[in-house]
């Protein structure tokens, strides 16, 4: 940390919010931080060519590999030492951290989630999943949120929401991009940006 908050970013997939989060620094919308590091759990994760593209470090990191929770949260935790990252961003990050793990980084992890936390939350609930289960239950509105990470899956404090209309004839997939146009590549920029601007005051550093 000089005058801006390092980032890492860790990802499982497509990355479309790591590209958000991308495009938002060059915007200038995230302006307090700074993107150092993308960590992926699956190898050929398109999110790393995101990265790559936009010159940013990668790393990945195989659970299958390590052999174990602890060796694979071990890993992620000396990557991050390395970088000397401030803030942990999961975008799109499909593996459960344990309390061990979330615990070093109390207010220092943030996920974006695709539902109105506390509906379609919580163990089981991912991707596809949380609009199929959304479509499912019938509700009318949905949306994303933003929160810390703590040992709870998807339980800790909130960030920022932004609800999204559900359609007639919306499916798990129209849906899922809706609620990521409408709101996660929104809301998650400006959380980070949030965040990382009160890294930096908490250090004592100019804002
Ligand atoms: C996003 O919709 C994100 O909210 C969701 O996975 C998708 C990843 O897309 N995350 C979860 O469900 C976590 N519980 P992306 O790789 O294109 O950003």
């Amino acid at each position: 940390m000089d005058n801006k908050a390092n980032i890492a970013v860790l990802v499982s997939g497509g990355g479309t919010n790591l590209q958000a989060l991308i495009d938002a620094e060059k915007s200038g919308i995230i302006e307090h931080g700074d993107i150092e590091l993308v960590i992926s759990n699956v190898r050929d994760a398109y999110a790393l060519t995101r990265a790559k593209e936009a010159g940013i470090k990668t790393a990945v990191v195989l659970k299958r590999e390590l052999g174990s929770q602890e060796a694979f949260e071990q890993r992620i935790m000396d990557l991050l030492a390395a970088h000397d990252i401030d803030l942990i961003v999961l975008a799109g990050f499909m593996s459960i951290l344990s309390a061990e793990f979330t615990s070093r980084y109390p207010e220092r992890i943030i996920n974006v989630h695709p539902s109105l936390i506390p509906s379609f939350c919580g163990k089981g609930y991912y991707g596809l999943k949380v609009h199929e289960a959304a479509l499912e239950y019938g509700v009318k509105v949905t949306g994303a949120t933003v929160h810390f990470v703590n040992e709870i899956p998807d339980g800790g404090r909130i960030l920022l929401q932004k609800a999204v209309d559900i359609l007639p004839d919306d499916t798990p997939e129209t849906l899922q991009l809706r609620v990521m146009q409408e709101a996660e590549w929104i809301i998650l920029p400006k959380a980070v940006e949030l965040v990382s601007a009160d890294i930096l005051k908490t250090a004592g550093k100019p804002v």
